[in-house]
């Protein structure tokens, strides 16, 4: 016979996500003391408190869910200690074979763009939004340091994205991850730890983690499978930076395992496109040159240098490729296993100075200056998994740089260099 320990109590479950659909519905939790968990059964194996128990029958009710959140109904006794609750989340593992192979994004839900001033936040926020994706929120760094914990979850808490794009880093060339491997290291530990909780302390059911091709060891197989990832030594110059990238993998890896998250991990190749970083300081290869070309024709130099031996070939992405693969994988793409984005062909760093004078419309000769650091022979990303997923860049290489060098000089992002 059904004994009730404290008669039934009604539920309403706010957001239920079975196979990542999602439901709403109520049900009612009999206190049953027969089955184990129940208030009255102090060794039962969730325990003895309403919440436990609570926990406990979910657990058991809802084996394939990757996610409860309940709230109690009215009809629950006053006095009752589910009523400091607004909000239970029960994270359950996610199993696999249930697993749906593509989530619709919904045009209503939430999505915080982190990063959205720099290169592929910008792109990801305007392709959301000629997508018609109306609520995509953005906060600049002086509106909120994600390097503060305390600010990051006070974010969350009162905007609870469903969708987080994490694209915030510290990010730079050769030269500023060889001057600063402490601040590429923490800094982006910092960022990536606080939103990456801060998204699961608070309920999102999804994040696509921007980690780098910098991850793969510095004579990883070409082009560069995903299975690489901790298989030799890393490229010296920019250690900490790849390092501080591996732990933002690992950590979404954890979150899948540990509390079923839908946390993925993007790789993409080196990006370029509108907003190019042409400090001198900090930006990647195919900016500098960019800037160098252009100097160097508006000066009327005779030659313009190169840093290095022009030999090691790199892969480049426009950013909006980049961006569109992105948003692709955050549809069609679930598994915690890293996945690369490129567009599977390299080039020398001469051939691209070369491309990039022809582009710009400087004539001199190109100078080598071989005391600078090449940095990694080769890195072309192996791309068979995105391609699978049915994915293809879009934008060539020569079109990818005309278009940006016009939207730099629209931009008086180079006039100012005159
Ligand atoms: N660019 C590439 O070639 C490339 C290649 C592979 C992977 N990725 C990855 O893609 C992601 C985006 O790269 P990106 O090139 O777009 O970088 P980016 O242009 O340098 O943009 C980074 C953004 O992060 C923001 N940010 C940095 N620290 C912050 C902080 N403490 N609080 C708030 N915001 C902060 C910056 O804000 P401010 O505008 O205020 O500085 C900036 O908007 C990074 O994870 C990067 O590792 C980039």
């Amino acid at each position: 016979m059904t004994r009730r320990a404290r008669g039934d109590h009604r539920f309403r479950l706010v957001h239920v996500a079975i196979n990542r659909l999602e439901f709403r519905f109520s049900f009612t939790l009999h206190c049953d003391s027969s089955l184990p968990g129940s208030a009255r059964d102090s060794r039962a194996p969730f325990g003895d408190s309403p919440n436990a128990l609570l926990d406990g029958c979910l657990r058991r009710v809802a084996a394939n869910c990757t996610r409860v959140a309940c709230a109690p109904q009215s009809t629950e006794p006053r006095g009752h200690r589910f009523h400091s609750f607004d909000e239970l989340t029960i994270a359950h593992s996610w199993k696999r074979e249930n697993a749906t192979p593509a989530v619709q994004l919904d045009r209503s839900e939430k999505i915080y763009v982190a990063g959205h001033r720099g290169l592929l936040g910008g792109a990801l926020v305007r392709l959301l939004r000629a997508r018609g994706f109306e609520r995509t929120i953005a906060r600049s760094r002086s509106e909120l340091d994600l390097g503060n914990a305390a600010a990051v979850c006070a974010f969350f808490k009162s905007e609870r994205p469903a969708v987080v794009l994490l694209a915030a880093a510290k990010v730079g060339g050769i030269k500023a991850n060889s001057d600063a491997p402490v601040e590429f290291l923490l800094e982006n530990l910092r960022i990536q730890n606080n939103v990456i909780s801060a998204a699961h302390e608070y309920g999102a059911r999804k994040l696509v983690f921007l980690g780098s091709s910098c991850i793969y060891p510095k004579f990883a197989p070409q082009p560069i499978p995903e299975r690489a990832l901790l298989t030799g030594p890393l490229e010296p110059t920019n250690e900490a930076y790849a390092i501080a990238k591996i732990a933002g993998i690992k950590l979404c890896q954890s979150y899948a395992r540990q509390y079923g998250e839908n946390f993925i991990s993007v790789m993409p190749t080196n990006l370029y496109g509108p907003g190019e970083n042409l400090d001198p300081h900090t930006s990647h290869v195919l900016g500098a040159l960019l800037r160098k070309a252009h100097e160097a024709k508006v000066s009327g130099a005779g030659e313009m240098v190169v840093w290095g031996t022009g030999e090691p070939r790199r892969e480049f992405l426009h950013v909006d490729d980049a961006a569109d693969a992105v948003l692709s994988l955050l549809e069609n793409y679930h598994s915690p296993e890293i996945i690369n984005v490129g567009c599977g062909e390299d080039i020398t760093v001469h051939a691209l100075a070369r491309l990039i004078c022809d582009v710009v419309g400087f004539n001199g000769e190109l100078k080598f200056d071989r005391t600078k650091p090449d940095g990694t022979p080769r890195k072309l990303l192996d791309i068979t998994k995105l391609r699978q997923l049915g994915w293809s860049p879009k934008i060539g290489l020569r079109e990818g740089i005309a278009c940006t060098y016009e939207s730099l000089l629209a931009q008086s992002a180079l006039q100012t260099m005159q």
